[in-house]
């Protein structure tokens, strides 16, 4: 049933706290309405997926979202990666297994956006990878599917970056930024490395 707007975002203000602390009500508000087309009906089935991830966030606890960096141990734990940017800019990077791929870009300054901080309640850290690639990594969740369903630009090889870890078998990946997030930050925020 649908719910009135402003229910909504008394249920978002109840939730933030927990799982998304670094965003305000607003942002995480704004990001999740801003593109989406005037149609109320879509609005409300849009809020209920994000709700019932916010809600499994809560009870699951945050799934890749504690990260600190550190440096490789050994050199066998080197994983070198490339991102191309909106702008079709190549930026290899060295990473380690065990990194994830979000969480890396935003340490090189990579515009990955990452809104609700790897706890699968948003698309903003879509990227496109190479068949090889893809075929790789362990299929992706129902929620995650779910979130990406709401990317623009999907593509068949579509992921969620924050729910990619670096393995070996990854060494040489290249992983492609989409021309566009849905739900970009609208007041100039910038992800900072971890
Ligand atoms: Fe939101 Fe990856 S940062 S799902």
């Amino acid at each position: 049933m649908a719910l009135p707007m402003k229910q909504l975002v008394c249920r978002f203000r109840n939730i933030l706290p927990t799982v998304v602390r670094s965003l305000s009500t607003k942002q995480l508000f704004t990001n999740h309405f801003h593109s989406i087309s005037s149609n109320n009906h879509m609005k409300i089935t849009h809020s209920t997926v994000v709700l019932r991830h916010i809600h499994a966030a809560i009870a699951g606890g945050l799934r890749h979202g504690d990260y600190e960096y550190e440096e490789p141990k050994s050199p066998e734990d080197v994983v070198t990666i490339t991102y191309v940017t909106r702008d079709d800019e190549r930026i290899e990077v060295k990473g380690k297994v065990g990194d994830n791929v979000m969480y890396l870009a935003h340490r090189h300054a990579i515009e990955v956006e990452g809104a609700c901080e790897a706890s699968l309640a948003c698309c903003t850290c879509h990227v496109v990878l190479q068949d090889s690639y893809y075929d790789i990594l362990p299929e992706s969740t129902e929620e995650e599917e779910d979130m990406l369903d709401l990317a623009p630009f999907l593509t068949s090889t579509s992921r969620l970056s924050c729910q990619i870890i670096l393995s070996k078998e990854l060494d040489g990946m290249v992983v492609q930024l989409p021309k566009a997030t849905r739900n970009f930050y609208v007041d100039g925020h910038v992800p900072q490395p971890h």
